[in-house]
């Protein structure tokens, strides 16, 4: 008999299984693998932080007799009308044609009723979501989709989009089974042919070019309207500066979680910096230039409670914009379509097939049948509760930790229970007064 003992057979940590079963997906294909979504691997986040609250050496505020304001204003460095909110989350931009004229329409009715803004994307405006949202942020965008002056002066504000958290450098993409008639029309492109988004301006080579771009904007709008630009998590320190130089109002900078509406998943997990990394370096430009609060910082990428909402503010955020969470809000993943997810071969949240236009949700799709599976009043009203919670717990975290207005939260509120969280987020490692990583950007 055999005396030998047996171990189980190695799995190697560098071709595991899924490894493999990429290469041979790549390999009986040829084409690369392109998805929805935001990076999917594990990266410190909000979550490796921790709040402190109040003790004896701080004091919170009462929940019921003491008031602790949640309002955001926008745009207050040159524009004659900034933007004023409720609450200090909006929704970020997502382009009509991967978005249905539906969700469009109720992300306007949410967002209003929550009294935030929200915003257009690579695509262009269309009547429903400018019919329906108050305070619309119109996108102008490398690809010039949709792009329209009169749709400029329609707007509330106009964001510059450089670039996006998902895939800073990159453009997006919309397959041709999403181009119907109409998006085709706004776009000025061809029905169902697949459609690359530019990843840079066309009339750009550097920084000076966004200077005269925005001076441009401005004149077309009469000094109106706030300009942000949209930056994706790069090198976060540098490009607030540079935006901040242009002549930005307001910076929006979007991390390595966010999501995209399709793009290479090679893109979206291997480039650019977790959203947790990107803040402090932001702060620390406008800092530097004595814009701190004059030029708002906007922070986007994997934003999912009000926890990470104070989180954002605690460590310097303005406001925060939300992609994902509002579509899982309007009811994108949602359980009750399992049986459809299931013959698309995924299941209720892992779905990320968002450019296949088969969204059984109706969400991410732009099939008339589809389509109707979704409706925006009792959609925009999923938002608008989803957004109200989220702004109570931010709210609750900063009277606990005895702050008045939420802007007011800060550095010294938190801990990190990670050393890498410490050295991403600036502050001290849970247990200890050690702040790793110091040594600048
Ligand atoms: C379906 C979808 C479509 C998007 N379209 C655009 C777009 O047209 N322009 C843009 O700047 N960003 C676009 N984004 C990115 C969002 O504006 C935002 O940066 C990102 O979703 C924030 O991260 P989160 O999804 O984790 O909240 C899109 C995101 C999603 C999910």
């Amino acid at each position: 008999m055999d005396q030998t003992p047996h171990t189980l057979p190695r799995q190697s940590w560098t071709f595991s299984n899924e490894i493999n079963s990429e290469i041979r997906r790549a390999a009986a294909t040829g084409i690369y693998d392109i998805r929805g979504g935001g990076a999917k691997r594990r990266v410190p986040h909000f979550d490796d932080l921790l709040f402190l609250g109040a003790s004896i050496s701080r004091y919170p505020l009462e929940g019921y007799r003491e008031k602790c304001d949640t309002s955001v204003v926008l745009g207050t460095r040159f524009a004659k009308k900034p933007i004023e909110l409720k609450i200090p989350i909006t929704i970020a931009g997502m382009s009509f044609g991967a978005l249905s004229a539906h969700a469009k329409e109720a992300l306007g009715r949410g967002a209003t009723m929550a009294g935030t803004s929200t915003t257009t994307g690579d695509g262009g405006m269309t009547n429903e979501e400018r019919g329906h949202s108050e305070k619309l942020v119109y996108q102008y965008l490398p690809s010039r989709y949709g792009m329209n002056p009169d749709d400029l002066r329609r707007a509330d504000a106009i964001e510059i989009v450089v670039g996006q958290g998902a895939k800073p450098g990159g453009g997006g993409m919309l397959l041709g089974q999403k181009i119907t008639e109409r998006v085709a029309k706004m776009r000025n492109l061809p029905m169902g042919i697949d459609q690359r988004s530019a990843c840079r301006h066309p009339d750009w080579t550097g920084p000076d070019d966004l200077e005269i771009k925005i001076l441009e904007l401005r004149e077309i709008t009469g000094w109106e309207k706030p300009i942000y630009i949209k930056i994706g998590g790069a090198r976060p320190y540098y490009d607030t500066a540079l935006a901040v130089k242009a002549g930005a109002d307001v910076v929006v900078l979007d991390g390595m979680q966010g999501g995209t509406a399709a793009t290479q998943d090679v893109f979206i997990e291997h480039v650019g910096q977790p959203t947790l990394a990107c803040i402090r370096p932001a702060v620390k430009a406008l800092q530097d230039l004595g814009m701190h609060r004059k030029v708002q910082l906007v922070v986007s990428g994997g934003i999912r409670t009000g926890a990470d909402v104070a989180k954002a503010l605690a460590l310097g955020a303005d406001a925060v914009a939300i992609g994902t969470a509002a579509l899982v809000a309007l009811g994108d993943n949602d359980p009750r379509w399992e049986d459809e997810y299931q013959k698309l071969g995924t299941t209720a949240g892992a779905y990320d097939d968002w450019h296949e236009g088969r969204d059984p949700a109706g969400i991410t799709t732009q099939d008339p049948e589809l389509m109707t599976r979704l409706n925006p009043v009792d959609a925009g009203r999923r938002l608008r509760n989803y957004l109200a919670v989220m702004t109570l717990e931010c709210q609750t975290i900063a009277r606990a930790c005895g702050k008045s207005h939420v802007h007011n939260l800060e550095p010294e509120d938190l801990c990190a229970l990670t050393v890498e969280a410490a050295a991403m987020a600036g502050v001290p490692l849970a247990g200890t007064s050690w702040i790793p990583g110091q040594g600048g950007y």
